[in-house]
């Protein structure tokens, strides 16, 4: 494989065809400022996250200035200038979870994965990031690792639970 193409688990990709495809998106959306959200979920999703060169083709395209895309990147959490890890972790600190040791919870993965919030580790396996209310209160304090939640979680359980995932 190439320095220019990656491999997305189902098909490679090449990087070219990725900003042909993220082009299109910004014709479709008619390179319109309001929808610049939009465009950027779209760019996020075709490459996974949004680097450097993504921004600069989309301010490009869209004619806006780079520190305008980069004030919408940043102020939305949902979106990423890191390349994201092969499963997400999500920590809930929302007032439940945070009052029955959620952030106990945060301590102990970034003991056990030697990152911090917001960081990927280094073999790409593991992202973390903490988020507000998951929606099992009841059964605080909960994890999302991609689409599974963890209930009642007890921070020595912790190194069992990710190493299903490695
Ligand atoms: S506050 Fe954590 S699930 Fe609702």
């Amino acid at each position: 494989m190439s320095n220019n193409e990656t491999q997305c688990g189902c098909c490679e990709i090449n990087e070219n065809e990725k900003f042909s495809l993220l082009r299109q998106t910004i014709e479709k959306y008619e390179a319109k400022e309001s929808n610049l959200i939009q465009i950027l979920h779209m760019a996020q999703a075709i490459f996974g996250y949004l680097p450097e060169n993504v921004l600069i083709t989309i301010a490009d395209e869209m004619n806006l200035s780079m520190s305008r895309i980069q004030g919408v990147v940043s102020f939305y959490s949902l979106f990423s200038t890191q390349p994201k890890g092969k499963h997400t972790i999500k920590v809930c600190l929302g007032t439940a979870c945070y009052v029955r040791g959620g952030s106990k919870i945060v301590e102990r993965i970034k003991e056990l994965l030697e990152i911090d919030v917001g960081e990927t580790t280094k073999d790409m396996t593991f992202s973390l990031e903490v988020m507000r209310c998951i929606g099992a209160c009841g059964l605080a304090p909960a994890i999302a690792i991609d689409d599974t939640v963890y209930k009642r979680v007890n921070p020595n359980k912790l190194r069992q639970i990710l190493a299903q995932y490695e």
